[in-house]
């Protein structure tokens, strides 16, 4: 028999030692993602069968449901148990409800703990010794690049816009466009058009939906090209990331690509979609603001734990003459600047013109940087294809199963 794997779910990474401390084992022993869309993404993959979640305090209780709805249909021989630090406010029947097994108070001590953990192995092993799960695996698990930074104006709706429609040209797939910056985007706007569609419409597509219902919330922009983005709407409910998970994910199964433009706050929407990313750009400009802005954007997002292995970064208007160079950015950054988007009239102008620059001005400096961009991250996506047809499934960093974000 394999030894039952239990994975702390949430942030801080130090949830994952006090799962252990309570379990009496050492912390490798325990698996650790930082959210609930990566749990869902390790069921997905599914490589080893999972018996329980631990759900951090800090999982906000709408990731946490659901978490728990998710598991009951793709993984239902796993538990999920949450744990608190404060008393629950009509928690419980809820959670009850969703199917979480068990909640646990942490102020109460460990030992509580550890006896639902106990509980819960059993109950999956039980479980498992009576039926072989298989959750549905998609025929088509497309890439998913995002783009972000954290100080307005960088460029990001322009690399995002321009990216996708060189990504779509380049690799003749189908590919999409999704705006995420839900208060502000303008990601349509680069294409000359506005968005039909309100935020709920497409995040009721949730999990699973067909191929047709899916291409109904899209906006066609161009050859192989569709656009998703809403209305902005500064009264409506701003979704949990764990749903935007599910949406992404959906996305994922209609198109080869998937790029987003991510929100410029680390918003809950925006830290789901960079779990789901298999590349995320940090686009800054040439000005010691900007760069500071990036450094510290990319420290937080590796304190979450986010692979760094994730991240391009992207220096925008990398040609203007003001006293800082690429150099300058890889010493303050401390890591390699992936790409260099010269500053171009043709930019503004194209979006005045609401045609991108990648196909008003296919010749530029500007297309020619965003060409090499793209093709690097299609030829990323076909290796890992290849790896996929080779080994049956993505290859992982580290050959550490369940413990590969560790
Ligand atoms: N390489 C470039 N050369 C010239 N102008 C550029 C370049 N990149 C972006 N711009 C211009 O800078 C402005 C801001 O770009 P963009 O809309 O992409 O920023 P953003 O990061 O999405 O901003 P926001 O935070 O408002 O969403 C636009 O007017 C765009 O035309
Ligand atoms: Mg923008």
């Amino acid at each position: 028999m394999t030894e039952p794997s239990v994975i702390a779910v949430g942030t801080p990474q130090s949830f994952r030692q006090t799962l252990a401390r309570s379990l009496e084992v050492e912390s490798e022993e325990v698996g650790w993602v930082q959210s609930a869309t990566s749990a869902e993404e390790l069921l997905v993959a599914g490589r080893e069968p999972i018996d329980v979640l631990v759900l951090s305090p800090e999982l906000k209780e709408p990731d946490a449901l659901g978490l728990a709805e998710f598991v009951g249909r793709v993984a239902p021989a796993t538990a999920i148990i949450m744990v608190r630090d404060h008393t629950w406010n009509g928690l419980l029947p809820a959670a009850m409800r969703a199917g979480i097994r068990d909640v646990v108070d942490m102020t109460q001590g460990s030992e509580e703990l550890r006896d639902a953990v106990e509980r819960a192995i059993q109950w999956a092993a039980n479980l498992r010794s009576l039926q072989v799960q298989t959750a549905d695996r998609p025929t088509l698990r497309g890439s998913i690049f995002s783009v972000f930074s954290s100080k307005g104006g960088a460029g990001k709706t322009f690399l995002t816009t321009n990216l996708a429609t060189a990504i779509a040209e380049i690799s003749g797939r189908d590919t999409a466009v999704v705006d995420l910056d839900v208060d502000m985007g303008d990601v349509f706007t680069y294409f000359g058009l506005e968005p039909a569609h309100q935020l709920q419409d497409l995040i009721e597509l949730g999990e699973g939906a067909e191929h047709d219902r899916v291409m109904q919330t899209a906006v066609r922009l161009g050859e192989h090209l569709y656009g998703f983005g809403a209305v902005p709407d500064p009264a409506a409910q701003v979704p949990a990331g764990e749903v935007v998970g599910k949406f992404l994910r959906t996305l994922r199964n209609s198109f080869s690509y998937v790029v987003v433009d991510a929100s410029a706050d680390y918003t809950d929407l925006a830290l789901a979609c960079f779990d789901l990313s298999d590349a995320v750009c940090l686009v800054t400009g040439l000005d010691v603001v900007g760069v500071k802005h990036l450094s510290k954007a990319l420290e937080t997002l590796l304190s979450i734990g986010l692979p760094r292995e994730k991240f391009r970064v992207v220096l925008n208007r990398a040609d203007s003459k003001v006293g800082l160079d690429s150099t300058d950015v890889e010493r303050v950054m401390k890591i390699q600047v992936d790409a260099m988007i010269p500053s171009s009239r043709l930019v503004p102008m194209s979006l005045n013109k609401g045609r991108p620059v990648y196909l008003d001005e296919p010749q530029s400096d500007v297309s020619t940087a965003i060409r090499h961009l793209a093709k690097r991250f299609i030829g990323a996506a076909e290796a890992e294809d290849a790896a996929v047809a080779f080994n049956g499934s993505k290859p992982t960093k580290k050959k550490r199963g369940l413990f590969a974000r560790s």
